[in-house]
């Protein structure tokens, strides 16, 4: 009964220039290894679901990437969308369509853009939450140790109680998607908190009964297009659907107000690519702190700390520079302090206005 959904239709902004809308970062291999980022997630879920159980769902934009990347998938495990409203109806669609072809389906929902160390520790904390979520009726998230104020992510506070039948999925107090900075500090000063891994665990019931209640319109959008098998046309039938859609994540319109959320503290080596940060976090670095990817053609003089991403033909000198972000991709050149990355998002936004 286990299923993945994994969701890849976001864009990646903060990765501009490399990751674009035409070609965002779950399809980028970032790190040179051979595969990309949607490419290594799906290996994942091989180990814990039937691959005829792995559904993605993508902008239509995106589907001939995924065919591409992904060989092995059929047709009827790609969902379209035709245009983006954030996970929330990405999720409301992905598991109506799975709950129809399995009604006790147990569901994983993750993001096609992170990166995870250790796949043995992060295989067992999906089993044993499936197991959970298999026996309850709740959501169960992942809960990552914390290291800084980051306001990118969903805080999560949780109390000792624990699903009965498990005695390390606890049950969450509060649950707060991107908290303002002030707020995100008092969170790692307290010490309680863990991060929101951005991936979930529910039964298809589960998760049919939190949209009925916390974003009902929604629910009865997807609702009236089930079983899709019987909607003359799906295509037609979801770009009507999601014209009707708020564009709100999953984060927000539920997982903020649901009263059956728990957690399960996990440690397996996440990372969530969200930035050049944590790109350059991870990357193999000199003595003097320069991680230079693919390091072909770039000579650096008395510069440190810096973060180089350069299409391999490219002739790179640098002299004096320290802690900045040196991108090219495209024709389009970045260069920006490391400490000044959380703008690109808003750079991306002003540079689109004008060209
Ligand atoms: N299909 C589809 N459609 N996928 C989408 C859409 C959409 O409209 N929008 C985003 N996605 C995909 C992204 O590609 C990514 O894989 C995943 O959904 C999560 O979206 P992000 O936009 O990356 O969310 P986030 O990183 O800001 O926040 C979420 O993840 C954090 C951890 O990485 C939240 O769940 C946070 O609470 C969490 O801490
Ligand atoms: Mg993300």
């Amino acid at each position: 009964n286990n299923y993945a959904l994994i969701m890849a239709g976001g864009v990646g902004s903060r990765f501009w220039p490399v990751s674009r809308t035409e070609f965002p970062k779950q399809f980028i291999d970032f790190f040179g290894v051979g595969k990309t980022l949607i490419q290594s997630t799906y290996d994942r879920f091989l180990q814990i679901c039937p691959a005829e159980n792995i559904f993605i769902v993508t902008n239509e934009l995106y589907v001939d990437l995924i065919k591409e990347q992904l060989p092995a998938l059929s047709e009827n495990q790609i969902l379209a969308e035709p245009i983006m409203r954030n996970t929330a109806p990405c999720i409301a669609y992905g598991s109506m369509k799975i709950a129809e072809l399995n009604p006790d389906a147990v569901i994983v929902v993750a993001p096609s853009d992170h990166t995870i160390a250790n796949q043995k520790e992060f295989v067992r904390a999906i089993e044993q939450s499936m197991e959970a979520a298999a026996q309850n009726k709740c959501l169960i998230t992942l809960g990552i140790k914390p290291n800084r104020p980051d306001i990118g992510y969903g805080y999560i506070q949780y109390i000792d109680e624990v699903l009965q039948s498990d005695g390390s999925i606890h049950k969450v107090k509060t649950f707060t998607e991107k908290p303002n900075l002030e707020l995100a500090q008092s969170f790692i000063q307290s010490g309680d908190f863990l991060w929101n891994a951005g991936i979930f665990i529910w039964s298809a019931k589960a998760i049919a009964s939190a949209f009925e209640k916390h974003l009902p319109d929604m629910y009865d959008i997807f609702r009236q297009g089930t079983p899709f098998y019987n909607t003359t046309n799906e295509i037609t039938f979801i770009a009507n659907a999601y014209l009707q859609c708020t564009n709100i994540s999953i984060d927000f319109g539920i997982m903020e107000k649901a009263d059956n959320v728990y957690v399960l503290p996990a440690d397996f080596g996440w990372s969530d690519l969200g930035t050049w940060a944590s790109i350059y976090e991870m990357a193999e670095k000199d003595y003097v702190g320069n991680a230079v990817i693919p390091s072909k053609q770039v000579m650096m003089f008395d510069s440190s700390n810096c973060m180089v991403n350069v299409p391999e033909e490219k002739l790179v000198i640098l002299q004096g520079l320290h802690n900045y972000i040196v991108v090219e991709a495209n024709n389009t050149l970045l260069i920006c302090p490391r400490s000044e990355e959380q703008n690109v998002k808003n750079i991306v936004a002003d540079v689109k206005a004008k060209f």
